[in-house]
């Protein structure tokens, strides 16, 4: 599926991310700056943590209570679409996708 990832610059990125990947592992196996993934997808660290467009927040799987536990510990403000993008895996129905990257994971 077609991913835009906006970093908090404006820079954008549109990338092609494999059904079954992560947004997390999409945005670093393309070079996109703003997601570190420090845990690998493990639910552990919260540097993966993105704002999903309001367009899209309702047509992802919701968080679980994990990733609702570990938003409360993301670096940068929290907002109505912050998720944690290693969560969030690439479906076809997500094609045109766009998450906007903030400005800072630690
Ligand atoms: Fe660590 Fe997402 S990569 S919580």
């Amino acid at each position: 599926a077609a991913v835009t990832y906006i970093e908090h610059n404006g820079k954008q990125h549109q990338v092609e991310v494999n059904d079954g990947i992560s947004l997390m592992d999409g945005a670093i196996s393309n070079m996109v700056r703003g997601i570190i993934g420090e845990c690998g997808g493990g639910l552990a660290c919260a540097t993966c943590h993105c704002y999903v467009d309001d367009a899209w927040i309702e047509r992802l799987t919701p968080p679980s209570d994990t990733e609702k536990e570990m938003l409360e510990s993301v670096a940068a403000e929290r907002r109505p679409g912050s998720r944690l993008s290693c969560q969030i895996p690439v479906e076809p129905g997500l094609d045109g996708l766009v998450v906007r990257l903030p400005a800072t994971q630690f």
